[in-house]
């Protein structure tokens, strides 16, 4: 029974044409109030979907343990689809729009059976940005909703927003020709009548796809993480990728950081890494004690997307369209991020984390001895002896942003916060040197759709072997990466301000396998020089790849035992390594040969170029 009516005659249908479709037992409207939150945590527990966590420890915060299949996002299940298979380009997985929905149709038919479908009205980015996307999420997962709330602007202020601009009260601002986007998701595990339902219900067949024409996401048969929060990679990079190409503005993989120095000026950069190469621990860097003495700040804007437009002022403003955290918790402890750990101290859902003898959670490298004894991601005993870890490696934490003690206090500013540098960066044993500026915005593009990362999975024969992620949307952009560096190139012309672009990397190693660079905490010394060069105030000199900076430019003081040697070592620069570079970036280049700029060919050309021995 559908207990809601809206004014807003197009989301009354369409919830109507699901709900047919579907047939759940009942209907419910989210309005995102903490009693609906409660309410819902509480039947997570009872359906034993969630373990609630010891309350002194951890308050009003829950595990949840996921099936064994579902883990991840199944990139292999994620499809775009457009009327031709260029439009979603050679990196993206393609598929007919017309045969899709009826694929799909045919699949969600029934699929809530017995089962609650909630109708969640939600928004990307704070409510008066003109960038900022209201979406309408129906999903039968519980642990969606409470997860959504965390993650967006979610509820009834939303629905009234949406409500007020169908009937012309509030005029509607936003670009992008739908009123709202449209998200269907189903775990796909109807239930026959008496059927006893599963704590964590899912469907070994799996699809994420994305309608680009239509803006309309529909997701079958997973519960997890960028599968099933549709705000997150689904409408705030996949949709909205395209939203932005066609109003000129950017969809972005990048976390937003805000840097404080001791003269008062406050420095705003966004960066772009592929998984596993630190994003969060840059997005919340803590100053080392010897800046922080000096009065160094950092602040943190998002830590994943940024949605990027040529403001007013001439100069690229960004927004984070999300509200919350969804971080990869192995690894994370209080030496190396006391932010993301404060940040879920309290009102946070893990997923896939072990569980403590005291009601607590665990993950490895969380402390340096693991507990005696544990309750693991699946459920079973744990010991340091096990074979097996405690906690999946994608295991997750989901925690409000506004609980981040750095938080910036423009997060929410509608306006956005000015950005003056892009970084790009990656994993690289060797190659890359610590940081490098590109000579302009055209060659910075370069650097961004060539970055990538050195593989660590055990997949033989690929181990040590560059995987491209240009920009790191090579899983989120949807829509032909050709184009893409084509729009990259095209929003030059919109801006009079121009934020420099940086490449810098944390992981170069030694022959023996040691980091030549301490990283973490540390990485401000390259912040340093990276604002002081956009502010244009830091010398640096021009090489072949780049512009970078002198041993004398570079803060190393209170930096124990790093010597000239060091450095020059961090940043040496091999001829016969860059150019393997070059040739192995031809793979890409001629996986995308066809809507490939010209400019980034000229710009390989011209590298190539510098790299001959005169
Ligand atoms: C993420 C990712 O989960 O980029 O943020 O994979
Ligand atoms: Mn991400």
């Amino acid at each position: 029974m559908n207990t809601k009516n809206t004014s807003c005659t197009a989301l009354q249908e369409w919830v109507d044409k699901v709900e047919t479709l579907v047939t759940p037992t009942d209907v419910v409207w989210c309005d995102g109030s903490q009693e609906e939150w409660d309410g819902l945590a509480q039947q997570l527990v009872d359906q034993g979907t969630f373990i609630r966590l010891n309350p002194e420890k951890r308050p009003n915060s829950f595990l949840a343990r996921s099936e064994p299949s579902d883990v991840a996002r199944v990139e292999e299940r994620t499809f775009i689809c457009t009327k031709r298979p260029d439009q979603a380009g050679p990196t993206n997985q393609w598929a007919d729009p017309i045969e899709m929905r009826d694929l799909l149709t045919g699949k969600f038919t029934g699929s809530m059976a017995g089962r609650t479908m909630y109708v969640i009205p939600f928004c990307m980015g704070p409510m008066d940005s003109p960038l900022a996307k209201i979406g309408i999420q129906i999903t039968d997962s519980p642990y969606v909703v409470v997860n959504m709330r965390i993650m967006a602007h979610m509820g009834s202020h939303v629905l009234e927003r949406l409500e007020k601009e169908t009937d012309g009260t509030l005029e509607k601002k936003r670009d992008g020709h739908a009123q709202f986007i449209k998200c269907m998701h189903t775990v796909g595990a109807p239930l026959a009548e008496g059927q006893e339902d599963v704590p964590w219900p899912c469907n070994d067949d799996k699809y994420i796809s994305h309608f680009v024409d239509t803006r309309e996401i529909m997701s079958y048969g997973s519960g997890y993480g960028g599968n099933a929060l549709l705000g997150k990679k689904c409408l705030a990079l996949r949709i909205a990728s395209n939203i932005a190409r066609e109003h000129k503005w950017m969809a972005e993989h990048m976390l937003i950081l805000g840097l404080h120095a001791p003269d008062g000026s406050k420095t705003y950069v966004s960066a772009a890494f592929p998984s596993a190469c630190g994003k969060t621990n840059l997005a919340m860097l803590e100053p080392p004690k010897s800046y922080a003495d000096k009065g160094w700040k950092t602040s943190i804007v998002g830590d994943d997307i940024a949605w990027l437009w040529p403001h007013e002022d001439g100069k690229l403003h960004a927004i984070n369209p999300e509200t919350g955290f969804f971080g990869v918790a192995p690894g994370t402890n209080w030496e190396s991020n006391r932010i993301a750990m404060e940040s879920m101290a309290e009102n946070a859902i893990f997923t896939n984390v072990a569980l403590t003898d005291d009601g607590d959670i665990w993950w490895e490298g969380m402390t340096k001895e693991a507990p005696a004894h544990l309750i693991d991601w699946k459920g079973n005993d744990w010991t340091p002896d096990s074979k097996t870890p405690a906690a999946h490696p994608n295991a997750r934490f989901t925690a409000p942003a506004s609980q981040c003690p750095t938080i910036d206090p423009d997060w929410q500013n509608p306006d956005g916060v000015p950005i003056d540098g892009i970084i790009f960066g990656g994993r690289r044993a060797t190659t890359m040197p610590l940081v490098y500026q590109a000579y302009n915005w055209s060659h910075g593009v370069y650097i961004g759709a060539t970055m990538g990362s050195e593989m660590t999975a055990a997949a033989a024969g690929t181990i040590g072997k560059v995987r491209r992620d240009p920009m790191a949307m090579l899983p989120f952009c949807g829509y032909n990466m050709g184009d893409y560096f084509g729009h990259w190139y095209e929003m030059r012309s919109k801006l009079t301000h121009l934020p420099r672009f940086f490449h810098v990397n944390w992981f170069r190693k030694t022959e023996e396998g040691k980091f030549m660079w301490p990283g973490f905490s540390e990485n401000i010394r390259v912040l340093e020089w990276i604002i002081d060069r956009c502010k244009g105030n830091a010398a640096g000199h021009e090489t072949q790849i780049g512009w970078t900076p002198d041993f004398q430019d570079f803060n190393t003081e209170g930096l124990e035992n790093f010597t000239q040697e060091d450095f020059d070592r961090v940043m040496k620069f091999d001829t016969r390594e860059w150019r393997s570079e070059v040739v192995s970036q031809g793979e890409l280049f001629i996986d995308l040969y066809d809507h490939l700029p010209k400019e980034l060919i000229f710009q390989r050309e011209l590298l190539a170029a510098r790299l001959v021995k005169s």
